[in-house]
């Protein structure tokens, strides 16, 4: 199954589109996109025949972004609690990655002309050493591209991601890059997996779970939250108007809020040591790029 492919919606819901577009759309939306292995044994599938047919409605779900005027979105795609499940489904879940990032990048023509920039958030010295290199190679080659922004959480707790956060603003005060004075929230945000994007204005969880797995915590607090019974890859157009049009009723309120939010600014030290830190993450993923090419 292709990333990106042709709107495959009829006309009476393209229209239905169209008119939602009229109103506030969502910049950046975030999926929890549970339920996979609920749908496989309603539907008498695999666990693993589930989440594949979660990838699908993922790519189905992209297309429904682009067509509205979605920018970014943001997809839990695997936590660090999910490798306490079975060694089998597990692994079939990096399988599925893998076989999924291949194709990612043999369509990326495709990808470079519509413009789309991956990235995946998470701690991937978890995964293993060869979808690391193919998620690298992904992340290096659409880098420059700003048409869409896809981020995948894989490997992914906030709870990891802060801590991670914490340890490099202490290396930095160990290393004199920042004083102790310059710990404040603005920092922390900018340190965090997702420094490189603005906060979800929307965030969907399915299949009927009302909790937040430990996905964004940091980012969400003025972040719509809509939660659906529908099974993630029962999801379909109707559910997410749905929420886009949940959304544009909370959009007055999250407007009230975001109006006290001042854009961040840094004094000149603590800039020179984010480069510094944004500079070290982007050469690590190109390290291990250029290690797969030139293997
Ligand atoms: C939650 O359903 C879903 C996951 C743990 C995996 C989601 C992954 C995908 C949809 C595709 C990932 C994309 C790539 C690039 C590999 P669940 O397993 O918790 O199902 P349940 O709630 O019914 O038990
Ligand atoms: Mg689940």
């Amino acid at each position: 199954m292709s990333w990106l492919k042709e709107c495959t919606l009829n006309w009476f819901q393209s229209l239905a589109l169209r008119i939602i577009k009229t109103g506030e759309v969502p910049k950046h939306v975030a999926f929890i996109m549970d339920g996979n292995r609920r749908y496989a044994n309603k539907q008498n599938l695999q666990k693993g025949e589930g989440h594949s047919k979660g990838f699908d409605k993922m790519t189905e779900m992209l297309n429904w972004c682009m067509d509205l005027g979605v920018v970014e979105v943001t997809v839990y795609a695997f936590s660090i609690e999910n490798f306490k499940r079975s060694k089998e489904e597990v692994d079939g879940l990096m399988d599925l990655a893998r076989q999924k990032f291949k194709r990612l990048l043999e369509e990326k023509e495709k990808l470079m002309d519509v413009g789309v920039c991956i990235r995946v958030i998470g701690n991937l010295s978890l995964i293993p050493e060869d979808l690391c290199k193919l998620v690298a190679e992904a992340m290096t080659i659409t880098r420059e591209n700003n048409k869409a922004f896809l981020n995948l959480a894989f490997a992914y707790t906030s709870r990891d991601e802060i801590t991670h956060a914490i340890k490099d603003i202490i290396q930095g005060v160990k290393d004199a890059d920042i004083l102790p004075e310059d710990i404040n929230e603005d920092l922390i945000t900018d340190c965090l997996y997702t420094y490189k994007s603005p906060n979800p204005d929307l965030l969907i969880r399915t299949s009927g779970e009302t909790r937040l797995s430990d996905f964004l915590m940091w980012q969400i607090s003025n972040t719509c939250i809509y939660f659906t019974e529908v099974l993630w890859p029962e999801f379909n157009i109707w559910n997410f108007l749905s929420a886009i049009f949940y959304y544009q009723k909370c959009y007055p309120n999250l407007q009230k809020n975001r109006n006290n939010l001042k854009p961040i600014m840094h004094n000149s030290r603590v800039s020179m040591y984010l480069d510094k830190l944004h500079n070290k993450r982007d050469m690590a993923i190109e390290t291990i790029y250029l290690s797969a090419v030139q293997s």
